[in-house]
């Protein structure tokens, strides 16, 4: 410290460590590996289709046999983990589809294993896409029973860990879906198959593009009677809590962006891995902006993916999973 008429003027200047790009590189905090990121697919019927989502430029529906070139390019980035979502032609009220261990993510599972075995392969387990009326569970008079749903989630989950999935990620928050699957994992001798949690996951408005995508955008009503409240984080933490108790290995947040100071709560009370999914429409926005030449696309969504990280997030589902990927083999 140096006095100066009175003044105590502190030594310390900040940008001396600001002055050339090596010095910054010694003294960041933070960094993205694309072994960090997880690319979410839509997996769909039929053969030889690659279809664009439309209020998602940049990402396709693919039938299971173009698969595989999606995957080599995955790969060549870097990006070593998928999440698959099945976008099935027939759906019914009991989402069958879901189950069925012919359905398309036991198959689109099977050609992943065989044709790129080290892929990390993460299953969502959720009735949503494979229902008529697009609701996560069993419509009984009404309204959603959670009970009744939890067995068919477990079936599920079992179906896409025998077609060799790493790792089942229940989305359809169901009081209880971690221990349903934990406990059938076990009945079904996988017991070392991983259970990502989508613990914390809000009643969101940015989840609009992916319902596009996946085509399970609710009938009637709306998810609020059993994703989260968005104000409430307290909640969020609880549930986590009770998905580790019940068995999961890793716990997700979602969306990421509105959410980080859930991810960083939850870094600071638990140390299983946190997952944050950065969510349809964080990315849709994104690709909206950058198409009016309103922002720097990859500029923008690096630092996104940055504030994920720096909130304490291991792992970031994001559809810009292989263009950050790419981006950052070329800085290197
Ligand atoms: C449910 C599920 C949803 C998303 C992932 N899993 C949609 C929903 O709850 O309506 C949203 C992902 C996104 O918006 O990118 N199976």
């Amino acid at each position: 410290m140096v006095e100066e008429g009175g003044r105590i003027l502190r030594e310390r200047r900040m940008r001396r460590l600001r002055g050339s790009e090596g010095i910054r590189a010694l003294v960041r905090e933070t960094s993205i590996h694309p072994s960090n990121l997880v690319a979410p697919i839509f997996v769909r019927d039929g053969i030889g289709i690659v279809e664009p989502v439309e209020a998602m430029p940049g990402v396709n529906r693919y039938s299971v046999d173009r698969l595989p070139e999606y995957l080599e390019r995955l790969s060549e980035s870097g990006v070593a983990s998928v999440i698959l979502f099945g976008v099935p032609g027939l759906k019914d009220e009991r989402g069958s589809g879901a189950y069925d261990p012919a359905g398309l993510i036991p198959r689109a599972l099977r050609k992943l294993k065989e044709h790129s075995p080290r892929t990390v392969a993460i299953a969502d387990v959720c009735l949503c896409e494979y229902t008529s009326h697009g609701h996560c569970g069993l419509v009984q008079g009404g309204t959603i029973d959670n009970d009744a749903t939890l067995p068919l989630l477990a079936r599920a989950a079992v179906e896409y860990a025998r077609a060799g999935a790493d790792m089942v990620a229940p989305s359809a928050m169901m009081d209880r879906q971690v221990l349903a699957i934990r406990s059938a994992l076990r009945e079904a001798s996988m017991d070392e198959k991983i259970v990502m949690g989508y613990s914390a996951k809000f009643a969101s408005s940015f989840y609009g593009p992916f319902r596009e995508a996946a085509g399970s955008r609710p009938a009637f009503g709306d998810r609020r009677s059993y994703q989260m409240d968005p104000p409430n984080a307290n909640e969020a933490l609880e549930e986590m809590a009770q998905d580790i108790e019940e068995g999961a290995d890793i716990v997700m947040v979602k969306p990421a962006l509105a959410y980080l100071d859930i991810i960083s709560r939850a870094r600071a009370r638990f140390d299983a891995p946190i997952a944050a999914y950065n969510v349809s429409g964080e990315y849709s926005m994104v690709k909206a902006a950058a198409m009016n030449q309103w922002i720097d696309e990859t500029a923008v969504a690096y630092e996104m993916l940055l504030g994920i990280k720096r909130a304490g997030a291991n792992i970031i589902i994001t559809y810009f999973a292989e263009q950050i990927a790419k981006w950052l083999n070329r800085e290197r």
